[in-house]
């Protein structure tokens, strides 16, 4: 089976590629770039794709992602979470482990991997837990996740609190060659905080959650990095000061990365002004000066990554007071339009960054053998028409998760192809199954 992409802008930063190009794609790999490239000899067996005006990339990788399997099934499950990234222009995904139960073993990180192989649209990359169980006590098996294929570790959705622990850690992955991504929060200053702490909490009457919770253990963290030489990869920062942080440790020569959310970059506190649940968030939305900075990060190149943290929950779980509800927002099916509204719009990154940053860079941190177009590469592409504009729907998403900020937003820049190892996924702002029901009944 053969695949002609005809006419789009290729931008593939890792091949210094940025131009009219058309790509082949040849039993699930490129073939060839190049100009007037055509399919011979191969009746029936070749499909067309023209992109001519739109944004040829190499695949989209959300590298932190929840969903939800095993355990949470009603939140989302890797079926419907990857159906969702195929829909938001992400050929893969690196699931967090926060399930029921923690992927913290050898035999979990090979469920993950099988069932993502019979479910998953989207290819799906398992990160361990650093702790068993991720209560923070014991090592989980490092060693034997890796071998399982695991990408990196992390207790994301909790903190490590114990340093000598988080030491511990960083030694193990660094001898694994495993990134240790961190979600960065010291429990004790945050107490029972359900948003950022500042004038707006006041306001509101909820209790605030202090940006030192943040950057208390980015300082923690930063200097155990230094100490173990780990790789150590900050989880969806949020204030201006962790934001410093990271910049002067990679200033100092640190193998510091960070990555940042769309929500992080495009909302502040501001949004809670209903008690809209679906802005209850961790770490919080923040104030205006935070919001810059993150900006001013990913534009500096201190902020390495954009990730979404897609974290779904079930819509009664979210449908209580503010106090009540669990964090998260759903990121997979607005992360491309948010970054370009927000951040190509306004000349904050080129879509050559934009694809450092969701292609490029986390393929980098997590060992994968992707983000480029180069002739032998894994035919994992996403194709973005920067024209289309579409108001965010929530009732249409993918995602089991409806809890997002953002519906009603107007979106320009939106994935229209999503193809997987030479398989296309998405099209049209429509699944593969729909794709091929339209084939179907229409070419017989
Ligand atoms: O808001 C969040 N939700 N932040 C996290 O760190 C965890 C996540 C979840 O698992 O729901
Ligand atoms: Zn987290």
């Amino acid at each position: 089976m053969k695949l002609l992409i005809k006419g789009g802008r290729v931008v593939d930063p890792a091949a210094g590629i940025n131009g009219e190009n058309d790509i082949l794609v040849e039993d699930g790999k490129i073939s060839a770039v190049g100009n007037n490239l055509s399919v011979s000899g191969t009746a029936g067996g070749a499909e067309t794709i023209d992109a001519a005006g739109k944004l040829v990339l190499p695949g989209l990788i959300d590298m932190h992602v929840h969903l939800r399997e095993p355990g949470f099934e009603a939140k989302e499950t890797i079926a419907t979470g990857t159906r969702a990234a195929a829909m938001g222009g992400f050929t893969g995904v690196a699931c967090m482990p926060n399930t029921n139960p923690v992927i913290d073993s050898r035999a979990l990180v090979e469920f993950i991997n099988s069932r993502a192989a019979s479910e998953g649209l989207v290819n799906v990359y398992p990160i361990g837990a650093v702790t068993k169980g991720s209560k923070g006590e014991e090592l989980a098996e490092i060693g034997d996740m890796k071998l399982a294929g695991a990408v990196g570790i992390s207790d994301d959705g909790h903190p490590v609190m114990n340093a000598q622990l988080m030491r511990l850690a960083m030694e193990y992955a660094g001898m694994f060659g495993l990134p240790v991504i961190s979600h960065c929060e010291d429990l004790n200053l945050v107490a029972d905080g359900v948003m950022h702490e500042g004038y707006q909490s006041t306001v509101y009457g909820l209790k605030g959650i202090t940006r030192a919770a943040e950057e208390t253990m980015v300082a923690r963290d930063i200097i155990l990095a230094e100490l173990t030489g780990a790789r150590l990869h900050i989880a969806h920062i949020s204030t201006a000061g962790s934001v410093d942080l990271v910049r002067m440790a990679k200033k100092r020569g640190l193998n510091i990365t960070a990555e940042a959310t769309p929500h992080h970059f495009s909302l502040t506190d501001e949004a809670v002004g209903n008690y809209d649940t679906a802005t209850k968030v961790n770490p919080p939305l923040r104030g205006e000066e935070d919001v810059e900075a993150v900006r001013e990060g990913l534009r500096d190149g201190t902020i390495d990554v954009i990730a979404t943290d897609h974290a779904p929950h079930a819509v009664e779980e979210k449908d209580v007071e503010f106090n009540y509800a669990p964090f998260g927002i759903v990121g997979l099916e607005t992360a491309v339009g948010l970054s370009f509204r927000e951040l190509v719009e306004p000349g904050i990154l080129t879509v050559e960054d934009l694809v450092m940053k969701m292609s490029v860079n986390p393929a980098r941190i997590l060992g994968l053998v992707k983000g480029t177009l180069k002739p032998g590469a894994d035919a994992d592409i996403t194709i973005i028409d920067p024209d289309l504009k579409e108001k965010v729907d929530i009732s249409r998403f993918e995602t089991k998760g409806k809890n997002s900020p953002f519906g009603g937003w107007e979106l320009k820049g939106l994935p229209v192809a999503t193809i997987v190892g030479g398989r296309v996924v998405m099209r049209d702002r429509r699944l593969w199954q729909e794709n091929d029901k339209i084939r179907n009944t229409s070419g017989g």
